[in-house]
């Protein structure tokens, strides 16, 4: 088993090598992935840091490279390379895709993520689990942000946000791959960050991957706040739209887990109405009775006290019996 670990290992590093050296073949089909990443804003600088590539439209020409330099079916198979027809034939996993090799923590190359040039589905292909890669361990970029000084993680959804941020000076943006996050993949970051900056898309799935993920945090360490795009879709979408310095000054205008939730709610309601204010506190009162520390509650009620007009004794009574409640 050790043994077939570093071949996958070695599989994946001259595949990693090939997508790489694809991207400038004479072909047009090479021309159009470059074209590809020149039109999603990445440097040749970028391209090479992140070891980005092509994996051409066949279905041999990897096989037939991996070959010739002296690697077995078996081998490519269980890199997830290869896959195997219900025929019995083998053929290349990825074809006619940019590609983003995932590196492990010492720079072997795991995985890849490929994505299609245009709209088709699906959009990404992510390598299978192997010997050597699990997706609940696996963090994208993680091997070139624990280089930073910053111990201020950025966790985002997608590779592209991912790239983006680091091409636009974000160094330690990160990402789970192609998974929802992972208790492990929390510890692991834990490891490295002291702060952790959620950073998902804005549309409805961010939104519940952001909630589930300040679940997961609330048993950690790290401290954890929330960043919210606005006008954009997701931070590679923003920093195209509105550039580096606006995206720093989201950066200093985060909401902590508390503050996210309580805006989450407020949106709901119209607070100019007296029967939504009285909803609004309601609900506002659950978030504080839950999990807050006593200091948090009375600032939280504060606030509530001020934005609502109502008596903060009347508020912090309220708060008393849902705490009690249980
Ligand atoms: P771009 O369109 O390239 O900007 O992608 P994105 O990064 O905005 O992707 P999206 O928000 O749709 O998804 C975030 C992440 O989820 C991606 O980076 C992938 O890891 C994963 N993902 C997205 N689409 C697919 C898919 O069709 N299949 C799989 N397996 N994973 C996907
Ligand atoms: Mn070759
Ligand atoms: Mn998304
Ligand atoms: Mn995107
Ligand atoms: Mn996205």
């Amino acid at each position: 088993v050790g043994r077939l670990r570093s071949r996958v290992l070695s599989v994946n590093k001259e595949t990693a090598r090939f997508f790489y050296e694809q991207l400038n073949a004479p072909t047009e089909e090479a021309a159009a992935a470059r074209a590809y990443w020149r039109g999603r804003g990445l440097s040749d600088s970028t391209i090479r840091r992140f070891g980005l590539g092509y994996a051409p439209n066949d279905f041999r020409a990897l096989r037939m490279h991996l070959r010739a330099k002296g690697f077995t079916e078996e081998e490519m198979l269980a890199a997830g390379v290869e896959k195997r027809s219900e025929k019995g034939n083998v053929y290349d996993a990825f074809r006619g895709r940019v590609m983003t090799p995932i590196f492990d923590l010492r720079g072997n190359v795991i995985a890849f993520g490929g994505r299609v040039l245009g709209n088709e589905k699906p959009k990404y292909i992510n390598s299978p689990e192997t010997l050597v890669y699990k997706k609940s361990k696996a963090m994208f970029a993680l091997s070139i942000a624990k280089k930073s000084t910053s111990r201020r993680y950025i966790l985002c959804e997608g590779y592209m946000d991912v790239i983006s941020l680091h091409q636009a000076g974000f160094d330690t943006a990160v990402a789970a791959c192609g998974t929802a996050l992972t208790a492990e993949q929390v510890r692991l970051l834990a490891e490295y960050a002291d702060e952790v900056v959620l950073c998902y898309d804005s549309d409805e799935a961010g939104q519940k991957a952001t909630a589930r993920s300040l679940g997961l945090f609330s048993e950690s360490p790290v401290k954890v706040s929330v960043l919210n795009i606005p006008n954009a879709k997701d931070p590679d979408e923003f920093i195209k739209k509105f550039g580096r310095d606006a995206f720093d000054r989201l950066l200093n205008g985060t909401s902590n887990a508390i503050e996210y939730k309580i805006q989450k709610v407020k949106s709901k309601y119209d607070i100019t109405r007296a029967a939504d204010r009285v909803e609004y506190i309601k609900e506002v009162i659950r978030i504080l009775a839950d999990g807050v520390s006593p200091t948090e509650r009375d600032i939280y009620a504060g606030r509530l006290a001020e934005e609502t007009d109502v008596a903060k004794a009347a508020i912090l009574n309220q708060l008393d019996a849902a705490v009690k409640a249980g």
